[in-house]
């Protein structure tokens, strides 16, 4: 996530998990403006190499603006997390030396009118789309006429939004919900306990990690990022809530387990050993920074090296 002044989140504690090296090569899995993504190629040198993903077409147009001084030692792919794999061996690579994924959304789409990511905005017509690529799937608006009751409590409880069959019911009551003037107006009159975050914040973020499938994403981004990786090879990724901040510390704690046979069996019956092993466990942003960019004050940072 970044500020509008393209202050890459936690960008110093990144580069000491990443240690990026000349001539390494280095997936930047989430590059959005290339904020992490330049600090990285000023590391790797001309005979490195740095591979660039993101779903979201003009976050990649703005990410090639920025990286072009580095010519040859970047390139830059239009793709999902869910198919990192498939990137690199598009690339040419059986493995690298490092992966990032700073996740969510940068700061430049939630302020970007017309997406319908923020709850903010003032503007009564602004579609409720919340796709990263706006060139597929389903909208917001969509997802909400197709899910019955149920189905949208579940996915709003999914999201951490506190009373979520309450909410769900307001939200049937209103289809169909075209802008987020109409997201807004529907959770006007429903009573919520007030948390941390705004409620209706939650109800939005809700909706954004469901339209994007954004926890499935990740996780099969991990599996693919500890098959990726060279021995030494290290992953650090940066998480915003606490359903994502979840599924990373557990699937980094399985892997530096290794064994996954329940404690009560006398003898490892799956024969799987670790393959990482934990550097960073969720750090938070200092105080300084979320001072100086207040988008990075839900920032916790994950980092491994692969055995
Ligand atoms: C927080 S921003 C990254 C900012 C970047 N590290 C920088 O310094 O500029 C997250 C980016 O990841 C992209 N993104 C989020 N989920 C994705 C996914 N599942 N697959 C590919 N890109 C994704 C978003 O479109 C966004 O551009």
């Amino acid at each position: 996530m970044m500020t509008a002044a393209h202050l890459p989140v936690m960008v110093e504690p990144v580069l000491r998990i990443l240690n990026p090296r000349p001539g390494e090569r280095i997936i930047d899995a989430t590059v959005g403006l290339g904020g992490h993504a330049e600090r990285i190629l000023r590391a790797l040198g001309p005979d490195g190499q740095l591979i660039g993903i993101d779903r979201d077409p003009r976050m990649l147009r703005r990410a090639e603006e920025q990286l072009r001084p580095f010519g040859g030692a970047v390139s830059l792919v239009h793709a999902r997390l869910a198919y990192l794999r498939d990137v690199v061996k598009g690339a040419g690579l059986e493995r690298v030396d490092g992966i990032l994924m700073d996740l969510g959304l940068c700061s430049a789409q939630i302020d970007d009118l017309g997406r319908g990511f923020s709850f903010r905005q003032s503007e009564r017509l602004v579609p409720l789309d919340m796709r990263m690529d706006q060139e597929q799937g389903e909208t917001a608006s969509e997802l909400l006429a197709r899910l019955d009751e149920p189905e949208l409590a579940q996915l709003l409880r999914a999201g951490g939004v506190p009373a979520p069959r309450r909410v769900a019911r307001a939200l049937h009551a209103r289809l169909p919900l075209r802008t987020t003037q109409d997201l807004r107006d529907a959770l006007r009159n429903v009573r919520l306990p007030r948390r941390r975050h705004h409620p209706a914040t939650l109800v939005f973020q809700a909706l954004r990690i469901a339209v994007n499938n954004e926890l499935q994403e990740l996780e099969q981004a991990l599996e693919s990022a500890v098959e990726l990786l060279a021995p030494g090879g290290r992953l650090a990724v940066l998480s915003y809530h606490s359903g994502e901040d979840r599924r990373v510390k557990e699937f980094l704690a399985r892997e530096e387990r290794g064994c996954i046979c329940p404690p009560d069996l006398p003898r490892c019956g799956c024969g799987r050993t670790p393959r990482l092993k934990i550097v960073a466990r969720g750090k938070p942003p200092n105080p300084d920074e979320v001072l100086r960019n207040p988008r990075a004050r839900s920032a916790r940072l994950r980092g491994a090296v692969r055995w």
